[in-house]
């Protein structure tokens, strides 16, 4: 039997000790695919077995296949952080096992679910009185306003571009719906002239941050089209929605209040551990005309109906998610996230100057958040060899892009253990491996 004080602590112990050196760890998993599986037994045990043979085995066996998103050189895709308080709140959560499908089996976690929606949105400028609800991830939440922009709309085609998450894609093939895609300007940015015909169109997938160079589209022309057309406009700020703490980043937000739906990513930015993508509308009605599906075993009175935050999306039985995003709030504040978005903006900033200022080094985007992409001067297979490299060395991660049907690095800042020493130590590993290329 396991026993939650004793080996509860020692879980926590485990806990504390990997984030303090988990620093010193290679940052990504020095492991050949299928290691980890080989070294594992083909079935389960028949009997069950002491919880520190589980906490021994995640250090011996499972701990050299770990990619460390919480190392402060992760630079990959979208650096991200699970802080202590988002940490012990998982724990309680999982404690709870709150399953939040109806009003009345969690009265708790649906109302603090549509609490900490509407202080989030008030953090990021958006405005009052939206519907906020939780989804497992931005693929999802984008899905969620697809389908409830069909149903508003009646149309099936979605219209994005090529900078666009391939959330959307994916949203279209399981779907059916059609897919056009629109150029970009030259700043990787949804070319509002570019949007043609609309009156077929049931939604606009704009991006605020996109994932390639965190780009801003120009939601408010584009809004403007949605109206004349009747499209609905989601409103893809997965990454930099976090920013929108920060006064100074507002800017990014102009139009999004014309916006039908908005997802932003609490699991990315905002310092909550995997899984918390946030979504709001401003049609909530559209969304339950989608999504909900009461059979008898579902039925409650009224007045609990219309709180169930099941209805507003394609799942029913729903996490306790709220419960960590409140602890972040909490602890943190708001002045805690700006803090942290400063940081990893100031970092980014640096890291942009010395690239530029480096012979034989060039930045291939604008940067407006703290994601900064570049590249070796050569050809892509140079590029791709030094990413390589880098990621070999187990010294930091970064990631890739294609812009302008070019091969770029990319290096980005959200881990909140990043510090400039470990920005300045990545810029030398790069150098060096460009070097001994
Ligand atoms: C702009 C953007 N949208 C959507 C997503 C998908 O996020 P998720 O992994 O939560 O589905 C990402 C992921 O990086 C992203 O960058």
């Amino acid at each position: 039997m396991t026993d939650l004080r004793t080996d509860g602590a020692a879980a926590l112990e485990w806990a504390a000790g990997y984030l303090e050196r988990v620093g010193e760890l290679p940052v990504l998993a020095q492991v050949a695919p299928g290691e980890i599986r080989s070294r594992l037994p083909v079935t389960a045990p028949d009997d069950g077995e002491p919880f520190q043979d589980v906490l021994r085995d995640l250090d011996e066996i499972l701990l050299p296949g770990v990619t460390h998103w919480q190392h402060p050189r992760y630079f990959a895709y979208f650096a991200t952080s699970a802080v202590e308080e988002g940490i012990l709140a998982e724990l309680l959560a999982a404690t709870l096992n709150s399953v939040a499908f109806l009003w009345r089996t969690a009265p708790a976690a649906t109302e603090l679910e549509y609490v900490v929606l509407d202080w989030v949105a008030e953090l990021l400028g958006l405005p009052s009185g939206w519907h906020g609800h939780i989804e497992d991830t931005a693929s999802t939440s984008t899905l969620a306003a697809i389908i409830a922009a069909r149903e508003a709309t009646g149309r099936d085609l979605i219209v994005c571009y090529e900078q666009a998450h391939s959330a959307a894609d994916k949203a279209a093939r399981m779907l059916g719906m059609r897919l056009r895609k629109v150029p970009t300007d030259d700043q990787f940015r949804l070319d509002p002239d570019a949007l043609g015909d609309l009156s077929d169109a049931a939604v606009i997938v704009a991006t605020v941050g996109t994932t390639a160079s965190t780009a801003v589209d120009p939601v408010p022309a584009i809004a403007e089209a949605c109206e004349r057309s009747g499209t609905w406009l989601h409103v893809d700020a997965a990454y930099a929605g976090t920013a929108m703490v920060c006064p100074e980043f507002r800017w990014a937000f102009a139009g999004v209040d014309r916006a039908d739906s908005v997802v932003v990513n609490a699991h990315k930015w905002m310092l909550t551990p995997m899984d918390c993508s946030l979504l709001w509308t401003r049609r909530p009605e559209e969304f339950r005309r989608a999504f909900s599906v009461i059979p008898e075993f579902l039925r409650t009175p009224d007045a609990e109906d219309a709180l169930s935050l099941s209805e507003y999306g394609p799942v029913l039985g729903r996490r306790f998610r709220a419960l960590k995003l409140w602890a972040v709030l909490r602890c943190r504040g708001r002045s805690g996230l700006q803090a942290h978005v400063r940081s990893g903006v100031e970092l980014a900033a640096r890291f942009e100057q010395w690239v530029a200022a480096e012979p034989g080094w060039e930045v291939c985007a604008p940067r407006d958040f703290s994601v900064v992409c570049f590249r070796l001067a050569g050809d892509d297979d140079r590029n791709r060899a030094v990413l390589e490299r880098v990621n070999a060395s187990g010294e930091m991660f970064i990631s890739q892009a294609v812009l302008n049907g070019q091969y770029v690095l990319r290096l980005a800042i959200g881990q909140v253990s990043t510090t400039e020493a470990d920005v300045r130590l990545a810029w030398e590993v790069l150098r060096r491996e460009a070097r001994d290329l």
